[in-house]
């Protein structure tokens, strides 16, 4: 086990009804509210009156900026940080999916630096302060309302790239899974097969950490058994908690501490995928991940073999890859490029720009034949 620090400094407010102590809460950090959200989904299931209220009941200024997309733009980034720069914004409140969020986190340290967002991304201007963020997180996936992290979409770049900083974690996360009964049956399942593979991604890390390695299987088991129940009762209050707690725990910390590093070739793959077609976060991941497994029987087969044990009781690691792959499939997230409406036709376009944004993973590493081999698998008949 390799020494690590633990200093996760999000408070998570997680339950029915929490969103009650957002206007007090916001009111410990300033009057003068940057309210980040994306296409409108908050206004259709009320979350956004709820919000409102709270700030109003607390005397709160607001500014708003919305419009933030799936697979965040850096450009929106930016002007909503200048739109917090004219008003003096003290505190940033991010309502939405790990869209939002991670475009509030760069937002509240690209405000005091005046810089440019992707100046920070690419790690050319380190964040110095940063307006507090709270979070009111209103779909189950990505862990971003307990962790550093934002990944951002540059179209003038052809980049979708992640970058962390301490700064970045938000104060305080709101997480009410009734928030989350809004959410579409394929984006639910979306988010399912991200936080499985936030799991993955730290177990295929480099680094031995059993007890990490314990947590993967737990979280891994409570998706597998209560996801498909979830996506047959979309509206139950007990199943969107177990997920959405499930979701927080895969990328805090948890799955990792102890190991050197994790993998994230896999992440690196779907970012491609995001940036060329639009493609859920999620839905890239399930396709990927399948031939990532495929690729790496022989290379990790042990490893593979042993989770699979853990999570299906299965015999070897060509079962195990078996079960992740109907597992995936009877979710409704796509396995292959097709069933994400990518053709064939577009797998040289797809190597290229892999190679071009040097995907790789952080331990396993991938060489071009191998991203030729992935993408070939990716495309494979099912
Ligand atoms: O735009 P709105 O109206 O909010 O609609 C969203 C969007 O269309 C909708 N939605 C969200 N909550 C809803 C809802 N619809 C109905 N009811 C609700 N309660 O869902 C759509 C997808 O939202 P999005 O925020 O894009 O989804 P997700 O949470 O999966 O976030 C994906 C982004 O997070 C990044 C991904 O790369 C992707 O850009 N990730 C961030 C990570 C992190 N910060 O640690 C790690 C992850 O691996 C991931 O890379
Ligand atoms: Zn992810």
């Amino acid at each position: 086990m390799v020494n690590f620090k633990i200093e996760n400094p999000t408070t998570v407010h997680f339950g029915k009804d929490v969103m009650n102590d957002l206007g007090n809460t916001i009111a410990l950090y300033g009057k003068k509210v940057l309210l980040v959200y994306g296409g409108g989904s908050i206004k259709k299931n009320g979350i956004y009156d709820k919000a409102l209220e709270q700030l109003k009941s607390v005397g709160a200024k607001v500014v708003e900026f919305h419009g933030i997309k799936p697979n965040p733009l850096v450009d929106d980034v930016n002007e909503a940080a200048e739109l917090g720069r004219k008003h003096d914004v003290e505190v940033i409140l991010a309502i939405g999916g790990g869209s939002v969020i991670d475009s509030a986190k760069v937002i509240s340290v690209s405000i005091p630096l005046q810089t440019s967002a992707w100046r920070i991304m690419i790690g050319l201007d380190k964040p110095k302060k940063a307006i507090p963020l709270i979070a009111v997180l209103t779909l189950a996936a990505t862990g971003t309302e307990m962790n550093m992290f934002a990944v951002l979409q540059n179209e003038e770049a052809n980049k979708k790239i992640g970058y962390g900083h301490q700064m970045m974690y938000p104060k305080h996360s709101f997480l009410d899974p009734q928030n989350t009964f809004s959410v579409p049956r394929d984006y639910t399942a979306y988010g399912i097969a991200d936080l499985m593979a936030h799991c993955l991604e730290n177990y295929f890390g480099k680094g031995e950490a059993t007890l990490s390695d314990r947590f993967v299987h737990s979280i891994l088991n409570e998706a597998i058994e209560y996801g498909p129940k979830l996506l047959e009762d979309l509206t139950n209050y007990e199943l969107r908690a177990k997920i959405m707690y499930a979701a927080t725990m895969a990328l805090n910390g948890f799955t990792a501490y102890g190991r050197e590093k994790g993998d994230w070739g896999v992440h690196a793959i779907g970012h491609v995928l995001s940036l060329l077609y639009d493609t859920p976060h999620g839905a890239t991941l399930s396709i990927a991940y399948i031939a990532w497994l495929k690729l790496h029987l022989n290379r990790t087969n042990e490893r593979i073999a042993l989770l699979g044990k853990a999570v299906f009781g299965s015999k070897n690691s060509d079962e195990t890859i078996k079960h992740f792959e109907s597992f995936f499939a009877s979710t409704g997230c796509p396995v292959r490029l097709q069933q994400a409406g990518i053709e064939s036709r577009e797998k040289g376009k797809i190597l290229s720009t892999m190679i071009k944004n040097k995907v790789n993973g952080g331990h396993h590493k991938l060489s071009e034949d191998d991203l030729r081999e992935l993408v070939d698998l990716m495309d494979q008949p099912i």
